[in-house]
């Protein structure tokens, strides 16, 4: 691990060595491009369009079509970044009471989510508090929505962690970049903290990540993407 990235208590989790550029997608919505990893946190084809799709269409509205009875949903998301996923889910809770966990190694600063338009596109005014919630305690945003950010790397989080969640939105960077975070025992560990029947929506339909999924246990189905982009995943848990 580099300097800078590591997550002991002693760093504040505001403190990052690297610094993040802003980017307008073609749909309208900003996004962040990371020069720690190279990779932007959306794609450039339109943030909203894509995390409507994968996380939103394909996650959140299949949990309420195939449990239609449930009234809570315990969502868990790999990789909290800009908190767009998250402001887009709590804008859909409606008669559903969420439960937000939400993974994140490298917090973006104060300055750059204070540039993001989401609040202004979507008409809503909770990013601010998204990302001023405290780390890893439970914060109530809204009376459908409960958040918890939780700092920490992923594979330290999966070693404790105990679910059980419903639906998992798992947005990591790209396997080019993050490779690590692709793997069967990546999955396998998400997969403890799913009930038979759970949920995971990604926008990777790669090979090797239905693969790696499929190692885990779970069924892997494809789906047409947003925009430009072919093929996405829903794994559902065996
Ligand atoms: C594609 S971005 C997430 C975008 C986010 N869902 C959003 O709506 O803006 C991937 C995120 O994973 C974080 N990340 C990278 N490696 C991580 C790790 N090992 N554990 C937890 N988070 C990690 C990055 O800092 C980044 O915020």
């Amino acid at each position: 691990m580099s300097e800078g990235t590591s997550t002991n208590e002693e760093q504040s989790p505001e403190s990052t060595a690297f610094s993040n550029d802003l980017v307008l997608t073609q749909d309208g919505t900003h996004t962040l491009y990371s020069a720690r990893f190279g990779q932007w946190y959306h794609s450039v084809h339109g943030a909203l369009e894509e995390s409507r799709r994968v996380f939103l269409e394909l996650g959140l509205a299949y949990f309420r079509e195939v449990f239609p009875e449930r009234r809570e949903v315990r969502i868990l998301e790999m990789g909290f970044g800009t908190g767009f996923n998250a402001l887009l889910t709590l804008l859909e809770a409606g008669e559903l009471s969420i439960r937000y966990t939400s993974l994140e190694a490298y917090p973006i600063s104060p300055a750059e989510y204070r540039q993001l338009n989401y609040d202004a596109v979507m008409g809503s005014g909770e990013l601010q508090a998204l990302h001023e919630a405290e780390w890893n305690i439970p914060v109530v945003i809204s009376p459908s929505f409960m958040l918890e950010k939780v700092h920490a790397e992923l594979q330290a989080y999966l070693k404790t962690a105990k679910g059980p969640f419903d639906l998992v939105y798992y947005d990591a960077f790209a396997p080019g970049s993050q490779p690590e975070l692709w793997t069967p025992e990546v999955f396998a560990g998400i997969a403890r903290l799913l009930p038979s029947g759970g949920i995971l929506t990604t926008y990777s339909a790669k090979g090797d990540v239905r693969r790696a999924l499929q190692a885990a246990g779970f069924r892997v189905e494809k789906h047409p993407g947003p925009g430009r982009k072919r093929e996405i995943v829903r794994a559902i848990k065996d």
